[in-house]
């Protein structure tokens, strides 16, 4: 299994996902500002994955305390540099209210048994990942026939979580149950998530796999090469409004257009029941260098304007089925959605 992100007795280990798919180098982040950086730079990225990493970089943090000395101010600090890091992905507020739950909890205890507490439920929530995604694609490779082409939008693979994926795990489910899935990878402009890493899990695979840039979609479906679309996603909202990567709303939008189902492969931990709608999902806005230069190498007029946010929002009505490891909602998704969350 693809190995994205580890906690060990050193720190916390990570493959640098800014140099796939040409080196596979692995580091080790020994404090919570080191995973901050690593969060903010894209060393790893991916809803789940900025998950587990944010509930790692806490307990780090929380490890390398020296003393009990104003605990709880510590916590705090550490809590908020992490909060700091990328505003999208509801699963990194989701892992600081989690580890938040765990530190109230112990927080009168020895400074042994807090850091041990934070320890184990940042392992907890990466082993946890790995399950829910292995759910996500036992109920999400029932949607998929043999045969199919799939289309997906950036990475949401075992890159993007603790393992297997989430739209990926969907893929990989459907091959282990003996379908023949072919993947057309959307190559995700401006970041390349799709080129360098959904094709790159892709071919380690052996699970066949087409790179096409992102303007290709539409030729493909008009001509009758695409029979679904699934994709992940870093918030959705209540009503079913869905924040992805850049470029996925486009992508219903064509499938609509050529009555295609468009799925949403997500964890629970990835919606957020106090955002009614997708117009309360902050979206981020990156770094104007991502469109104006690829590797360094300077690809557009040094005075143009520049716009470069790396997410939007496809409203519920584009979205066929969200597929949780609790099952899947369909509309009305303000009803399907809360009673996932009951089950
Ligand atoms: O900017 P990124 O690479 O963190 O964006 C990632 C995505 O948009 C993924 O599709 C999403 O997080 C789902 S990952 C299972």
């Amino acid at each position: 299994m693809i190995r994205t992100i580890e906690w060990t007795d050193d720190g916390v280990v990570m493959i640098d996902q800014r140099l796939l798919p040409t080196e596979e180098v692995y580091n080790t982040y020994r404090s919570v500002e080191e995973v901050a950086e690593a969060i903010e730079t894209m060393v790893i990225r991916g809803a789940p994955a900025i998950g587990v990493a944010a509930a790692m970089g806490i307990a780090l943090g929380v490890a390398n305390l020296a003393s009990k000395e104003n605990v709880e101010e510590n916590f705090a600090a550490i809590a908020l540099r992490i909060q700091k890091t990328r505003p999208t992905a509801r699963n990194l507020f989701w892992a600081i209210e989690r580890m938040e739950k765990v530190f109230q909890k112990v927080q009168d205890r020895s400074l042994e048994e807090i850091q041990s507490a934070m320890t184990t439920e940042a392992v907890t929530i990466h082993r946890e990942d790995i399950e829910i995604n292995r759910k996500i694609g036992e109920h999400g490779q029932q949607l998929l026939s043999d045969k199919m082409t799939l289309l997906t939008h950036c990475n949401a693979g075992a890159l993007a979580t603790a393992g297997y994926g989430t739209a990926l795990g969907v893929v990989r489910a459907a091959v282990e149950n003996g379908k023949k899935i072919q993947v057309f990878a959307n190559e995700t402009r401006p970041f390349l998530q799709g080129s360098r890493l959904t094709a790159w899990e892709m071919m380690k695979e052996d699970i066949p796999c087409t790179l096409i840039t992102d303007n290709m979609a539409g030729y493909f479906m008009q001509l009758n090469q695409i029979q679904v679309v699934v994709v992940g996603a870093d918030r959705i909202a209540r009503n079913g409004d869905v924040a992805n990567k850049i470029g996925t709303y486009t992508v219903a939008v064509l499938a609509r257009e050529h009555q295609i189902p468009f799925y949403v492969a997500a964890p629970l931990s990835t919606i957020d029941l106090d955002t009614p709608t997708g117009e309360g999902i902050p979206i981020e806005q990156r770094n104007i260098q991502e469109v104006t230069e690829i590797k360094g190498q300077v690809i557009a007029p040094a005075s143009v304007s520049v716009a470069n946010p790396a997410f939007d929002v496809t409203p519920n009505r584009l979205v066929s089925a969200i597929i949780t490891e609790k099952g899947v909602a369909t509309d009305p998704y303000g009803e399907s959605i809360p009673a996932l969350f009951e089950k």
